[in-house]
């Protein structure tokens, strides 16, 4: 008798009970708390399912990399938006991992191109900033908004700078469990077909 590897939903939900998110950062709420703040953020305001998605995720590259979210406190570009996109392609697709892969640029981008943005963000986030490139110049901030996530991105982005706040009513993960499932799913499907049809 063989026994099913664990999926995906239950690979993240473990993630989201492990050390590393019970960990702050620098913020004022654990970063598993941060995440499912940024996704409950995205849905009440009624973004896409994959985009609530990419909210939930938008961390996870803190805990798949070996560099990780501590060492980039301690001054180290962990690059974890790129980690966790990279992670996460193995279930997902593009409208959920790139959002995840731009959301550190997309504070890159906001901070050159929005007065006040800068302003904003949280002590850890400015810190951080500078480990990750700082804000952009022009030549780069164009080619960033010429990409195709770049939107999305930038809104994932406003989602991750406000899910920092202690004590608010926050869903747990199991809340989110039946839309990364059914993405999961229909992925599946998706390659399944196009399999298929070549
Ligand atoms: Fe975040």
């Amino acid at each position: 008798m063989s026994i099913e590897p664990p999926g995906a939903v239950q690979i993240i939900a473990d993630m989201f009970a492990s050390d590393g998110a019970a960990d702050y950062l620098g913020e004022a709420v654990s970063q598993a708390t941060h995440m499912l703040q940024a996704a409950a953020l995205a849905e009440r305001a009624g973004a896409a399912r994959p985009l609530i998605a990419a909210a939930l995720l938008h961390d996870v590259g803190h805990f798949t990399s070996t560099v990780s979210g501590r060492d980039l406190m301690r001054g180290t570009d962990n690059r974890h938006s790129e980690h966790g996109a990279n992670w996460l392609t193995q279930w997902f697709g593009p409208e959920v991992t790139e959002p995840v892969r731009l959301h550190v640029d997309a504070k890159r981008y906001l901070c050159a191109v929005e007065p006040g943005y800068l302003q904003r963000l949280s002590a850890a986030s400015v810190y951080t900033l500078s480990v990750q490139g700082g804000p952009m110049g022009g030549q780069e901030s164009a080619e960033f908004a010429a990409k195709p996530f770049a939107a999305d991105a930038c809104q994932l982005r406003r989602w991750d700078d406000e899910a920092k706040v202690p004590d608010a009513p926050t869903p747990e993960f199991e809340h989110f469990a039946p839309l990364l499932a059914g993405l999961v799913q229909s992925r599946r499907g998706r390659l399944e077909n196009s399999g298929h049809d070549h």
